[in-house]
């Protein structure tokens, strides 16, 4: 086969958690271009709907489901929605993501949970859904958005960096429990990029500089840049690749 041709995704459905913007957007919109028929769900409607219809712009058919991905009957209905009206479903990226910073001793309890059940919990929700179906369907692909934060530390961050470092051996585990089933389960580890989650530290100058500074490649990562790397994992050019973390960061984990 054509090696261009392993990365296409014709046929395939996918459905892409926080798809609303940023990072799951452009992962939707890229598995939309190499063929996937993709649901995207988040809270705010309209940015879903946009999305949905930039996905059947390329011609690609779409679901804009609203869900909060810290409710587990949500989820269900989520995950059993995208199967009915997609007829299926191969690829699930788990993206939504929240962040959050203190200092420890006045993280209150309800924002460790919050940070927690958006970031791991919602993972653990959505691919306990669709694995059932991949399980039967004897074939699937997940993949975890998780972080240069689940690998390398900063203060005033804990409860985010708990969940991108579970986030990364939950990945592991998984894909070590899943293997017998022909499902791969594959991590994302991005450095600091421009989206509206990062947008408290970078929209100040000196912040912003400060930040860049620690990145060899000079400069914040646009989220367009992962969408190719998604597709790389979700095709069969990564076919032999499972149980693996792949970092993105413009150098900066290479310190
Ligand atoms: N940006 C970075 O530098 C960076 C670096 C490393 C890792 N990441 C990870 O990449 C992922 C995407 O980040 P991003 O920068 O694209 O963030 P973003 O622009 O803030 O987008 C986050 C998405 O998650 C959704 N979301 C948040 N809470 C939700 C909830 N309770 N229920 C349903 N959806 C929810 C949001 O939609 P609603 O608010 O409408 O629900 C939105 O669509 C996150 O997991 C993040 O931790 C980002």
């Amino acid at each position: 086969m054509p090696v261009l041709d392993l990365f296409k995704l014709d046929g395939r459905r996918a459905l892409v958690t926080g798809g609303g913007r940023g990072i799951g957007r452009s992962i939707a919109l890229a598995l939309a271009e190499a063929g996937a028929d993709v649901a995207v769900t988040a809270r705010t409607q309209k940015q879903i709907d946009a999305v949905a219809s930039e996905i059947k712009g390329r011609g690609r058919r779409s679901l804009a489901i609203p869900c909060d991905v810290r409710k587990t009957e949500e989820v269900n209905r989520c995950v059993e929605k995208t199967i009915a009206d997609l007829g299926g479903l191969e690829i699930l990226v788990n993206n939504a993501g929240i962040l959050f910073h203190n200092w420890l001793v006045d993280t209150s309890d309800k924002s460790w949970h919050d940070v927690l059940d958006t970031n791991l919990t919602s993972a653990f929700l959505f691919t306990r859904a669709a694995g059932k179906h991949f399980i039967q369907r004897k074939g699937g692909n997940v993949i975890n958005l998780a972080s240069a934060a689940g690998i390398a530390a900063s203060p005033r961050q804990a409860p985010y960096h708990a969940s991108k470092a579970g986030m990364l051996l939950m990945t592991k585990s998984l894909a070590l429990e899943w293997n017998r089933y022909n499902i791969r389960v594959n991590a994302i580890a991005p450095g600091f990029f421009d989206t509206d989650m990062t947008k408290p530290i970078t929209s100040s100058p000196k912040m912003r500089d400060e930040f860049i500074k620690r990145i060899p490649l000079r400069r914040l990562g646009k989220p367009e840049e992962i969408g190719p790397l998604a597709v790389f994992l979700a095709s069969d050019a990564s076919s032999y690749i499972t149980g693996e973390v792949v970092v993105i960061d413009g150098g900066v984990t290479a310190y």
